[in-house]
């Protein structure tokens, strides 16, 4: 069975980026055709390089000018993967970010229904899982991505309870997601009192470490240290999603 998960924080930098490339490789070493998009539209983060790029873009395909199919960049030989991945990214260039944030209300409700057929398009031409980086907070841009998903994994930081509860409550229950959260960068303190408990299953607490603050995004765990605890953590993610 085919599905979609986004990638998304109520604040930014809880790595959001981090977790999706990596759990993109993830799934792809179990054989499974997999399709990462950048659809952080307003701080592209082309995934820091780590996979081959080409100057076509996922911004496009929003507008209506291009087929998905056209602005995917094949990394499966460079990854040596079992399944393949393909990529699609968001425009870095300035000009365009400060078109997508004036953006209004109806050109955003055509984005969704565009990211929607791309997701349809995507399953039917044999992609199992597609993962979709997306822009912290509430706007349209983020929650376009959360809306066309299947599964929704907010990343919080130790501490930031509050946040984690209001996308859910605001935006995942309304949208009736299936919806999961990471603690990320955990310090080894419980970031919930009894009283802010999250109403929705925590899969991984996971801790912050020096070698992925080091290397970031920079770095794919999952493909050059699969036994780093980073990586076991990814591993052990994609097996309770699906
Ligand atoms: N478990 C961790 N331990 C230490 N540092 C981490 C951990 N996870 C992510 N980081 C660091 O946090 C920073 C932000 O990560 P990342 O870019 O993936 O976040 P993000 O949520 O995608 O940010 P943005 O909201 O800006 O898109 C990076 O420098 C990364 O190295
Ligand atoms: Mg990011």
């Amino acid at each position: 069975m085919s599905f979609s998960i986004s990638i998304h924080s109520s604040k930014g930098g809880t790595g959001k980026t981090c977790i999706a490339q990596n759990l993109a490789y993830a799934y792809a070493m179990d054989g499974k055709n997999v399709c990462l998009l950048d659809l952080d539209l307003k701080s592209p983060s082309l995934f820091s390089g780590l996979f081959p790029v080409k100057d076509c873009w996922l911004n496009s395909v929003l507008e209506g000018r291009q087929e998905i199919d056209d602005v995917l960049v094949d990394a499966t030989r460079e990854m040596g993967t079992k399944g393949r991945v393909c990529v699609g990214y968001s425009n870095p260039d300035i000009a365009e970010i400060r078109e997508i944030s004036l953006k209004d209300r109806r050109w955003q409700s055509q984005a969704l229904q565009k990211l929607i057929d791309c997701k349809k398009k995507l399953f039917s031409s044999g992609f199992d899982v597609v993962i979709m980086d997306s822009s912290p907070g509430v706007d349209y841009t983020s929650v376009n991505v959360v809306a066309c998903s299947e599964y929704v994994i907010t990343v919080f930081k130790s501490g930031e309870s509050r946040g984690v509860q209001l996308v859910i409550n605001g935006i995942y229950k309304p949208l009736e997601k299936r919806c999961f959260a990471i603690e990320n960068m955990n310090n080894g303190v419980s970031s919930f009192s009894f009283e802010d408990q999250i109403p929705v299953p925590v899969l991984a607490r996971i801790p912050c470490m020096c070698d992925v603050s080091k290397y970031g995004t920079k770095k794919l765990f999952t493909c050059e240290d699969p036994a780093h605890p980073f990586s076991k953590a990814i591993f052990n993610l994609k097996d309770q999603i699906c």
